[in-house]
């Protein structure tokens, strides 16, 4: 494993019982990633993507094989250390924003932030800074319910962002979004890429697959390698 790469997946399933059946979801997934890489996983509906994501941001653990995070094994960790894990290394970004509706803007990006133990004027000095970063510094104290659907995904990523994780994992981020706010998103990933941001992007849409460098692809559970993009 060289030192740059930042996780290392082998060997890697993930089975789920049904009644008597055991459902086979992720097949021998060997994957890895490398600290500053834009890789996206494209496959269809069903094919196993929130899954492996779930792997990815140790939410879940695999049945079987090989996990290595930032030069951790971690099926050896608790869930303590796994907890700790999610906190400082990945910022999370789900297809639905997830913002908590009684908080504004600043608030919700101040979330991670509470959890982490930062004192409230820093959390609130970086809360501002992030969503200025995401083009929001004239919507700090709306509510989720005043700002349009891109606006929430932007306050999101910002909220992502603001523990200033290693990885950026983002299932489907512009699932949500009219193509015209959806290439604004990923104008968003790709200066944070630029910055060398590691970025994980999850998506059915190969258009959107399209904005990352590196594309895998998943079909009922196995991965297979796709090619650079942006270099054609
Ligand atoms: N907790 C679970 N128990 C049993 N089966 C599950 C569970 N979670 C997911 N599955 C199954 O695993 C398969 C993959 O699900 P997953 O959510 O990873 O798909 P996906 O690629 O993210 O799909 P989508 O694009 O629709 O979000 C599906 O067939 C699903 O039914
Ligand atoms: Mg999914």
């Amino acid at each position: 494993m060289s030192e740059t790469t930042f996780f290392h997946m082998d060997h890697i399933n993930k089975y789920y019982q049904m009644g008597d059946e055991q459902a086979h979801i992720l097949k021998d997934i060997a994957l890895d990633i490398k600290e500053g890489e834009y890789l996206s996983v494209l496959g269809p509906s069903g094919s196993g993507k929130s899954t492996l994501m779930n792997i990815i941001g140790c939410l879940d653990t695999p049945s079987s094989g090989q996990y290595t995070l930032h030069g951790r094994e971690i099926e050896e960790l608790s869930e303590v250390e796994l907890a700790d894990i999610r906190s400082s290394e990945i910022g999370f970004i789900f297809q639905n924003s997830q913002l908590l509706p009684r908080l504004t803007a600043q608030k919700n990006v101040e979330l991670p932030l509470i959890y982490a133990g930062v004192s409230p004027r820093e959390r609130k000095r970086r809360a501002r800074e992030m969503l200025e970063k995401v083009g929001l510094q004239d919507r700090m104290g709306h509510y989720p319910n005043q700002l349009s659907g891109g606006q929430q995904q932007r306050v999101a990523i910002a909220r992502a962002l603001v523990g200033n994780p290693s990885i950026l994992l983002a299932d489907e981020p512009t699932g949500a979004l009219d193509q015209k706010t959806g290439r604004q998103v990923m104008a968003l990933f790709q200066n944070l890429n630029d910055e060398g941001r590691t970025i994980v992007m999850i998506t059915h849409d190969m258009n959107i697959a399209a904005f990352a460098r590196r594309v895998v692809h998943i079909v009922d559970g196995t991965l297979t390698e796709g090619g650079g993009t942006s270099d054609a």
